[in-house]
């Protein structure tokens, strides 16, 4: 009797009604923001229109490689808190918060971003509402975009029915984005009522109590929040670029001065790795988004900022494959070259934007036999250039090669053994485009070594090996 009363206890004790969840688009950002809900003791939806998706990840796999991701969806999908549907209304109909992960890809005709999935969930959101809630924007998008998605949800919105629209910008990194969304340095919402931001406090209870800012702040601000991170660390990238292109010329060396300038706080180390430059699903279309709408908005020193950030960031590629032109005595044709790399960064097979593939099928084009091997992306790598040749592994892909390029820093590929390649490749010329080789290391093994920024170019590289690459 005395348990049973104890079990009753006092409503005030009683633990909140936890609002349900819903997570409209699976990506990367949606699948790992539902399985990370689920994770932090919610109910959640995932919802995606593409139903092969859907089956995959309800069987527990994943449609993209991102580490640790698949333990955490199978983790949830097991412990009942996690499912996954194509029925967008149903999933609405069983949920009080709607996240918004859908993405905003580049337009195929301008820089602005394509916004018809943004408008296309939102509005299904709002269509298939059947009880007051809250819709939660992810996706980066252009300043002014919420608002005018506040606007549709309120015209599209059942009579009767209540839905505020906030956004919450997301800031997880590809590789990391499990961590990333557990654990982020910060949680920044936009546009909310006391009510909302009360219950996305009690979203994000976990992170706040480890210590993470919660920032509440207008719409418009939370928007830009996002972009401007990103924009800054694409210009960190493109200043570092452009500082090598000057170490080159002087002789300097761009990873020293790095560490040098990084200890200052104020500057940091982070995000100052010359090299390739960077690619992916999002810096590069999220700057030129940022430059087009600025534009419009009429913001002219942002437009100009991001446009040489954009010029600086695609001259590296065009100068990795001059670095291999050069390599090759003049000329690639008919020169064998072994790529290290296909995806876009380290621990993801995304190749979207992939500086690294983007070097290799320029190479292919002006007449070299390219192969390219990459521990994740082989088959994404394969499905977007088909004329390029792939290799289960790098001594299979610099067998017999003129010149190794280095293009995506792997662990794998950092701890190659360069006596072991010396004796399959052709000519020991290594092009390390992410300047993260062990040079002492090879060079003792009789490579020569050719970075961004760090000093040695073909030019100053040993000639008997050049005349070897160019055999
Ligand atoms: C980026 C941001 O880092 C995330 O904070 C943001 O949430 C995400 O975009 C997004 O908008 O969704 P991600 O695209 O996963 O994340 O990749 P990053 O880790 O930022 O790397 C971007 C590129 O920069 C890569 O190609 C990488 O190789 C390159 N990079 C990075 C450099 O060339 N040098 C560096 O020092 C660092």
């Amino acid at each position: 009797m005395d348990e049973i009363i104890e079990g009753i206890s006092d409503e005030s004790e009683r633990p909140p009604i936890r609002p349900r969840i819903s997570v409209i688009g699976t990506g990367y950002l949606g699948a790992t923001h539902a399985a990370a809900m689920a994770e932090l003791g919610f109910d959640v939806v995932g919802v995606d229109a593409d139903p092969a998706k859907v089956a995959l990840l309800q069987a527990g796999r994943l449609p993209f490689s991102e580490p640790g991701l698949d333990e955490l969806v199978q983790t949830h999908l097991a412990s009942g808190r996690l499912r996954f549907t194509t029925d967008l209304a149903e999933a609405v109909a069983v949920s009080d918060i709607h996240f918004v992960c859908v993405g905003t890809p580049q337009q195929s005709t301008s820089h602005a971003a394509d916004l018809r999935f943004v408008e296309g969930a939102v509005a299904g959101i709002a269509r298939a509402l059947s009880h007051d809630g809250i819709v939660v924007g992810k996706s980066t998008v252009p300043v002014g975009t919420a608002a005018r998605l506040r606007e549709l949800l309120g015209a599209l919105a059942p009579e009767g029915v209540s839905a505020e629209l906030i956004w919450n910008p997301e800031f997880l990194r590809e590789g990391k984005a499990v961590d990333d969304t557990l654990h982020p340095d910060r949680v920044v919402i936009g546009g909310a009522s006391a009510e909302a931001e009360a219950v996305m406090r009690e979203v994000y209870a976990r992170p706040i109590s480890e210590g993470a800012p919660f920032l509440s702040v207008d719409l418009p601000t939370a928007e830009l929040v996002k972009v401007s991170a990103n924009a800054f660390l694409a210009t960190k990238i493109s200043f570092i670029n452009a500082i090598a292109e000057l170490c080159t010329a002087a002789g300097a060396d761009v990873g020293v001065l790095a560490d040098a300038i990084g200890v200052d706080a104020r500057i940091g180390r982070r995000f100052l790795d010359a090299g390739l430059g960077f690619g992916g699903g999002c810096l590069p279309k999220d700057i030129r988004a940022l430059m087009h709408r600025a534009g419009e908005l009429g913001a002219v020193d942002v437009v100009g900022l991001m446009q040489q950030v954009d010029e600086i960031n695609m001259r590296q590629r065009q100068r990795v494959i001059q670095l291999a032109i050069d390599a090759c005595g003049g000329s690639v044709l008919n020169a064998r070259i072994g790529v290290l790399g296909a995806a876009f960064k380290p621990l993801t097979d995304d190749v979207r934007d992939s500086p690294a593939l983007n070097v290799a099928a320029a190479l292919h084009l002006q007449g070299a036999q390219v192969t390219v091997c990459d521990p994740e992306a082989t088959e994404p790598g394969r499905r977007m250039f088909p004329t390029l040749t792939f290799a289960e592994d790098a001594t299979e892909a610099v067998a017999g090669a003129h010149v190794v390029l280095l293009l995506t820093e792997w662990e794998q590929f950092l701890g190659l053994d360069p006596v072991d390649l010396a004796r399959r490749v052709r000519a020991r010329i290594i092009i390390d485009a992410r300047n993260k080789l062990d040079t002492e290391l090879w060079s003792a093994a009789g490579w020569t070594v050719i970075g961004l920024g760090t000093g040695v170019t073909p030019a100053s590289a040993d000639t008997s090996l050049l005349q070897l690459a160019g055999a």
